[in-house]
């Protein structure tokens, strides 16, 4: 394309009307979303366990929710943070333990580690923008309780490689999939390489009610254990009656309960994942095709294409210089969505998602004020550095890499506009 004056230097933007915000599940809701709640208003049953006239959605999604993914037990839980503190209280995380975390995550991943007093361990990530396997391995020591991988922005990393390390040093492997639901590698699905996994419903996930999560495994032990975690600190047999005599299934309980509302909501969802994925697929894998054209801009490592979620573009340069540029040019040419959502930044500006960015982590902050889990006999000698500097690839990659959200509902001509903003920047910045 020829190049015409770039809007930074008072050019014609491409367009002026923002771009969609992401949240891929809200763009397909509709009345049957509505239809699912008012269903359960009005049965006047809100508990999962007893109502006027009980529904069973949580329990339903449940059922489904496994079925779809391909593994044995599902649990509706509250949020995605619930359930990581419920699947890593299932596997016996607690201090004296390393837990292998990635350098690019949420800070609920640390926080549910920290929180239940083991250690978390920096493992830097490649160009998948996950876990990198041979890091993974010099991370583990005979402290090493297990390693959680978590599949980053919409698409799988090599979880393959990652589940034979687990194996061979006979540690757990809990997969996030809180940003990659529905995803693949090969037609096998993220969320069950590992012993356990988890899901998140929020409202920026692929399918949503607002708030909610899941945990799933084909153990049936670990799902007992995960249910009691979830509920009271009981298991429950199939009948839904407590388990009382095996002390293996005398836990704790934290109380955190998916209610029959956002259970109906999600269940509506959840048969449009694959809907709202092919999307989001589809349009991602327009605009790289189009970013084929310029080789120096390097694009995500993705092991299969048809696996990807798609929800967001992952698209890297040279040096952090003509990131910025190209990223400063991008956005003057309307690559931007209103101020709620999130488009089209530079990486270093997706906070909590970047491990030196999350402060209670380099502070190594204690909720008791007293240094738990840092200074307990246990952690002894498990100190570690969070400071950045730590995970080199991922600091190179978070300041040369701009993420651009890919909402479920753009159009042809959206997608057209950021064909053609990055056809117009890229030969200026990087001729
Ligand atoms: C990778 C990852 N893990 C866990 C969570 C936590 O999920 P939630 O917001 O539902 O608590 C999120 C989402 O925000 C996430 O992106």
């Amino acid at each position: 394309m020829k190049s015409s004056k770039l809007a930074i230097n008072g050019g014609k933007p491409i367009r002026k009307e923002p771009l969609p915000l992401e949240f891929p599940g809200v763009h397909h809701m509709d009345k049957k979303e509505i239809k699912a709640a008012v269903r359960v208003l009005k049965s006047r049953s809100l508990f999962r366990y007893y109502g006027m006239n009980l529904q069973n959605e949580v329990h339903k999604l449940e059922a489904e929710f496994a079925q779809q993914l391909g593994t044995k037990h599902a649990i509706g839980v509250a949020s995605g943070t619930g359930a990581l503190y419920v699947a890593l209280s299932a596997l016996g995380v607690g201090p004296g333990q390393e837990v292998i975390v990635p350098a690019y995550m949420w800070v609920a991943v640390l926080a549910a580690v920290v929180n239940l007093g083991a250690i978390p361990v920096l493992a830097d990530i490649d160009e998948t923008f996950c876990l990198n396997p041979a890091e993974v391995e010099k991370c583990i020591t005979p402290k090493t309780r297990g390693i959680i991988m978590v599949h980053m922005s919409g698409a799988p990393g090599n979880v393959q490689a990652i589940q034979k390390i687990a194996r061979d040093h006979k540690i757990f492997l809990l997969e996030d999939c809180a940003q990659c639901n529905g995803g693949s590698i090969k037609g096998r699905k993220v969320g069950t390489f590992g012993d356990m996994a988890v899901f998140s419903f929020q409202m920026n996930k692929n399918m949503t009610a607002g708030e909610g999560g899941c945990v799933a495994t084909n153990s049936l032990q670990l799902y007992r254990r995960a249910f009691a975690c979830h509920d009271s600190g009981y298991a429950r047999d199939e009948n839904g009656r407590l388990i009382l005599d095996d002390p293996n299934l005398h836990l704790w309980g934290r109380g955190y309960r998916l209610d029959e509302v956002r259970a109906a909501v999600l269940r509506v969802q959840l048969k449009k994942l694959p809907r709202i994925i092919k999307a989001m697929n589809h349009s991602k894998y327009r605009i790289r095709k189009a970013l084929e054209k310029f080789p120096r801009v390097q694009l995500r490592k993705i092991q299969d294409p048809a696996g990807d979620t798609g929800c967001f573009l992952l698209t890297t340069y040279p040096d952090a210089e003509t990131a910025r540029k190209v990223n400063e040019a991008l956005r003057a040419e309307g690559i931007v969505t209103s101020s709620q959502g999130v488009s089209d930044i530079l990486m270093t500006r997706w906070g909590l998602h970047l491990y030196y960015n999350n402060l209670s982590l380099v502070q190594h902050a204690s909720v008791d004020g007293r240094g738990f889990p840092w200074k307990l006999a246990e952690n002894a000698g498990l100190e570690r550095k969070y400071e950045k500097g730590t995970c080199p690839t991922a600091d190179s990659l978070f300041e040369r890499s701009i993420l651009i959200a890919i909402p479920s509902c753009l159009k042809k001509r959206d997608e057209d506009d950021i064909i053609r903003a990055f056809s117009k920047v890229l030969p200026v910045f990087l001729p």
